[in-house]
């Protein structure tokens, strides 16, 4: 868990802000849900069997008894939402941007904490392929006005229709190679056969070489919104890499799935990452609905962003004089109308008031001495162009 000071916390507010003003212009509206969820909520949207519910959540009873732990992630408290506000009955298309702290209790290493930051998006009520090709646009979107580089995988990870053969089809072949996967991959041939295609072990993963893919399986709906979105992207020039073993870590998915990927981050390389999510909000008790996001691990691409340049900007108001200093007020209020404003409450001599505007970066340097006093003037300096003058009170 990390503190946000100076330069970090100056880059996350850049971060969320580019991210807020993309997503509004793709017509997202902000939401906020609690940080605290029943525990209940991420078993059964996330998976009993997924590392982040089976080892990694902040759980605990709280004094009424309550089950309820940290959440993870955004998308599960914002469907509860969803649909706790009714808003599933609703026949229009509703779309949704939240940020904010997730926790898992994971092993920390470098890009992987324990508290982090999400930006995500979350879109409800639209079946079409378009939705997916959309919210793909508006990441790379995001990732393009912060100069951040990346590599996009997609996979399709089926329906209810071709998801559960391709299941059958790749427990026989994980179950003829039992002896030769790892620990965790023979665990999971049980529990959750798809998670194997993700194992990192370099032995597991040459042995899966020759499974069988689910993008070789698909029905024919999934398989034409694949070819789809695939088509979509090579219009747009947005490349991209069919990666048939990205499964995500979460269950809730469904038909597309996609990661964002950095190369300059180290091993924790994924920075966005998301897909569809059509059966969760009926799962958690709502009408189905259709539904696709993303979110953005914030740590892990505040280091990436180009930062805008500082430019000088607002003022700064000194006092050269003891009975100067409380006649700098009644200009700060005023002008913080319009700018930002630092005063200084100690009465120094010019060169210090000089290096005091330098420090805050101000545009303007605004004195008042005992001539300035007597005249009922100010004297002002753009630090820009380095003109200087005075000016009536009133006047500025
Ligand atoms: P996720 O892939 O678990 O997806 O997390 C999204 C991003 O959060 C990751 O790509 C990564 O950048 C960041 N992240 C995850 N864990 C950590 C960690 N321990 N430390 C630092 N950064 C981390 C979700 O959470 C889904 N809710 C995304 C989604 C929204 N799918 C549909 N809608």
């Amino acid at each position: 868990m990390k503190d946000f000071t100076f330069d970090e916390s100056k880059r996350y507010v850049h971060v969320i802000s580019t991210a807020i003003s993309v997503a509004k212009k793709y017509g997202y509206g902000y939401i906020e849900t609690p940080i605290l969820e029943e525990t209940a909520l991420f078993k059964r949207s996330v998976g009993e069997s997924s590392d982040i519910v089976g080892k990694e959540m902040y759980q605990f009873e709280d004094k009424g008894g309550n089950d309820v732990c940290m959440r993870p992630e955004g998308t599960a408290g914002v469907v509860r939402a969803f649909v706790h506000a009714k808003l599933d009955r609703q026949p229009v298309k509703q779309k949704f941007y939240y940020y904010g702290p997730m926790f898992r209790y994971e092993r920390p290493q470098k890009g992987r904490l324990r508290e982090f930051h999400q930006f995500g998006c979350e879109s409800f009520g639209e079946t079409s392929v378009y939705e997916d090709f959309t919210i793909i646009t508006m990441l790379t979107q995001i990732f393009d006005e912060l100069g951040i580089g990346f590599d996009l995988q997609i996979n399709s990870l089926g329906c209810k229709e071709c998801m559960p053969p391709y299941r059958e089809n790749l427990v026989n072949f994980l179950t003829d190679i039992k002896g030769e996967l790892c620990e965790d991959c023979n665990r999971r041939i049980e529990s959750n056969p798809i998670r194997v295609l993700d194992c990192k072990n370099t032995q597991c993963q040459s042995l899966l070489k020759t499974s069988p893919k689910l993008i070789d399986n698909l029905c024919e709906s999934c398989d034409t919104d694949f070819k789809k979105l695939c088509k979509l992207l090579d219009n747009a020039g947005i490349s991209y890499e069919v990666d048939t073993n990205l499964v995500r870590g979460l269950d809730y998915y469904s038909k597309t799935a996609f990661e964002f990927v950095s190369s300059e981050i180290g091993a924790q390389s994924a920075i966005a990452g998301g897909g569809r999510y059509d059966r969760l909000v009926e799962f958690l008790d709502g009408k189905p609905t259709p539904a696709i996001g993303f979110a953005i691990g914030i740590e892990r691409i505040m280091e990436l962003a180009k930062m805008p340049e500082e430019v000088k900007d607002g003022l700064y108001l000194g006092a050269m004089s003891e009975e100067a200093v409380e006649s700098l007020f009644p200009i700060a209020s005023k002008k913080r109308k319009e700018m930002r404003v630092t005063v200084e409450y100690n009465s120094k001599g010019f060169k210090s008031h000089m290096k005091g505007a330098d420090k805050v970066n101000a545009r303007y340097a605004v004195l008042i001495g005992e001539d300035e006093m007597a005249n009922g003037t100010v004297w002002v300096k753009d630090l820009e162009t380095k003109e200087e003058k005075s000016l009536p009170k009133e006047e500025f």
